[in-house]
């Protein structure tokens, strides 16, 4: 994977990747792998056997589990949940007033707000195509039998979260924005790169443990019933999904040297710094008329932003401590999380331990949320 830039912190370097031409509709990757046929069916992983279980009975419908008659009001919505002060995710007016947009007032600012909604929901709608595809390839690649029962399951998941997601943009937001070109590059390097353990340390740990905890928190800001219902079902079946990485990485990380384990902490590190440049959200500015770059160095310093970012990234880091990708090679992605201010998660519970938490029965306000 290349981060395409040597420092991450550096916004020219960010905003020169070119935005993706929202006229192609369709996007051909190489992917690289061998598809793996197993003659061995015998029970060998009972963690993953009893997540398959789990996945089966787990199954709900977005047609008939959600409310589509919900009657919702975008603007009307978005002022509620921008009561606390701040605008919609991680940005905080005030500390705008000496820029381009320091003569916006409520209208301007509600209007960036119901933007930066449909934005956030459109990346979560092509993050949850990528994990379509990321999946269908574990399927085929991954060598073990009680994984590719599970990967089957985890297919029919993510075809669920894309029709919901979609559905919800369409009907409920009137459209959305095409892929970021951010996550494009991270999700082409997930999916070209051969290795079978790759995909699942790009897509199960680090793209779906982001979108859990941003699920989590989009479900916890919004008081939108079917938002909010969709989320929380969407979340019963991605802490799943992060737990089958982590049991599927644990053992085969466990038995990998040094320099194999070099090659995983460099690709979490790119994986991390791709998910944080997409959350600058270019496009939503491009949409208001402004800039990019004469707001984007004051967005970077946003306290209330980095607090967003940061804890964009409380799943990701405890899991990668569970997978040992923290210390090995003399603390290499440990001393990268620090320098992006997230070590302090690494001692959360880890997703493989707290999945079951997530699961539709294992609160009574699943229901009616
Ligand atoms: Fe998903
Ligand atoms: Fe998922």
């Amino acid at each position: 994977m290349n981060v395409h830039h040597a420092n991450p912190n550096d916004l020219e370097a960010i905003l020169a990747v070119p935005d993706i031409d929202p006229d192609v509709v369709a996007h051909a990757v190489t992917d690289n792998a061998d598809a793996i046929f197993t003659w061995d069916y015998s029970l060998q992983r009972p963690r993953l056997r009893t997540l398959y279980e789990k996945a089966k009975t787990g199954q709900w419908n977005g047609t008939t589990d959600l409310d589509w008659d919900t009657d919702v009001d975008l603007e009307r919505q978005i002022a509620g949940d921008q009561t606390e002060g701040k605008v919609a995710v991680g940005i905080e007016p005030g500390l705008y007033d000496d820029t381009v947009i320091g003569s916006w007032g409520e209208k301007e600012w509600l209007e960036f707000g119901v933007q930066n909604r449909k934005w956030t929901m459109s990346q979560f709608l092509h993050g949850e195509q990528g994990a379509l595809l990321c999946t269908s390839k574990i399927v085929e690649t991954v060598p073990w039998y009680d994984a590719k029962l599970y990967a089957a399951t985890q297919v029919v998941d993510e075809a669920r979260h894309v029709e919901v997601f979609g559905r919800y943009l369409d009907e409920k937001m009137g459209g959305g924005y095409h892929v970021n070109t951010h996550m494009q590059l991270l999700l082409d390097d997930i999916i070209e790169d051969s290795r079978w353990d790759m995909t699942y340390l790009g897509m199960q740990i680090m793209v779906e443990g982001l979108a859990l905890a941003a699920f989590g928190f989009m479900h916890q800001m919004t008081s939108e019933p079917l938002l909010k219902k969709l989320l929380r079902y969407v979340m019963s079946d991605e802490a799943r999904h992060v737990a089958f990485g982590v049991l599927s990485l644990k053992e085969a990380y466990d038995e990998m040297s040094d320099a194999e384990m070099f090659e995983r902490q460099q690709f979490a590190y790119e994986a991390a710094i791709h998910m944080r440049d997409r959350f600058l959200s270019q496009e939503v500015w491009q949409t208001m008329g402004v800039a990019p770059r004469d707001v984007l160095p004051i967005v970077m310093r946003d306290p209330t932003r980095v607090l967003f970012q940061q804890m964009l990234f409380s799943k990701v880091v405890p899991n990668c401590k569970k997978l040992g990708l923290l210390d090995r090679n003399d603390e290499w992605l440990r001393r990268r999380f620090e320098e992006m201010g997230v070590i302090h998660f690494e001692d959360l519970d880890d997703t493989a331990e707290e999945y079951a938490t997530f699961a539709l029965n294992a609160d009574s306000s699943a229901a009616t949320e």
